[in-house]
């Protein structure tokens, strides 16, 4: 029997405890944790993705702010914003929507977050102290999926984990969560990219796959053994005929011929995407509470 990773229904429940913790806050006479969002031009995904953190933020009680910023806008003028941020304390968190126009040098923006307010993970101080196993912001992708294989009480310790894809955002520190010493947690680590030999027999042999490449359908039936654990990250937006948007999302995963094999699989929309929010919110609550 399959078993679905119903993102919807888990991240539901979990922005359920956030929106009690929230109330306790205040009860305790603390702020109202608040997330702020900086997006700069209007690349249509970006709007989607930003316009879903403040919708969620409101859900669970968050305060949250949108700063729009024009595409042409300059780096120094840029940073100048973030300096703003850094030191606006009523904001706990917040987030640089990526991607940021060519012109500008992400690194260079990332590093300027203060890494007590980089919700999202990504400052290299983050990244360190999530390689050593210290306090830290994991990314808000690899913090919803180790949150859903810790609800779905999935068996990780001695387990084969394949991942696919090596991102600095998911694949890097998913390798790492996976692979320490705690549940979820204690697997042996394949991490598989572009030039993997024989990629299709390294996750034949996965008990957990983890796909996070960006490609719709790359996971088909006859790389997945009986009875694995598959979790898809793609969200590849591919044009449909089928919706009004004129576009649908698609997975990394073959869902339809793949789901039978599995023991459990998680779907698109519906799986990880929502668990990526929940990631979030919980930063930016521990943001908050610090
Ligand atoms: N663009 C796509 N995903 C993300 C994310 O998780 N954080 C940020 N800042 N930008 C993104």
């Amino acid at each position: 029997m399959t078993i679905l990773l119903d993102g919807k229904k888990l991240s539901a429940e979990i922005k359920l405890e956030i929106a009690a913790e929230v109330k306790q806050l205040i009860a305790a006479g603390k702020k109202v944790p608040h997330l702020a969002a900086v997006l700069v031009g209007n690349n249509g995904a970006s709007e989607t993705y930003v316009a879903s953190k403040a919708k969620n933020c409101e859900e669970v009680g968050f305060m949250s702010s949108l700063i729009r910023l024009d595409e042409g806008i300059s780096e120094t003028a840029l940073l100048g914003k973030i300096d703003e941020l850094n030191s606006n304390a009523d904001i706990d968190g917040f987030i640089v929507q990526l991607p940021l126009p060519k012109h500008i040098v992400v690194q260079k923006i990332m590093e300027a977050i203060d890494p007590k307010k980089d919700v999202d993970g990504f400052h290299p101080v983050n990244a360190g102290r999530l390689l050593q196993n210290l306090p830290c912001y994991i990314p808000a992708t690899p913090y919803g999926i180790m949150i859903m294989l810790e609800r779905y009480k999935i068996e990780t310790a001695g387990k084969h984990c394949v991942i696919i894809g090596r991102s600095n955002i998911v694949g890097m520190p998913m390798s790492v969560l996976m692979s320490r010493n705690g549940y979820p947690g204690n697997c042996t680590v394949t991490l598989c990219h572009s030039k993997t030999n024989n990629l299709a027999e390294v996750v034949r042999s996965a008990d957990i796959v983890i796909a996070a490449l960006g490609s719709p359908k790359f996971v088909t039936v006859d790389m997945v053994k009986d009875g694995a654990v598959v979790i898809d990250v793609g969200i590849t937006r591919i044009e449909s005929k089928d919706t009004k948007s004129g576009f649908k999302i698609c997975g990394d995963v073959d869902f339809e011929n793949v789901a039978p094999k599995c023991s459990y699989i998680s779907p698109v929309p519906g799986g990880v995407g929502l668990m990526t929010i929940v990631g979030l919110l919980k930063n930016t609550l521990n943001a908050a509470s610090r």
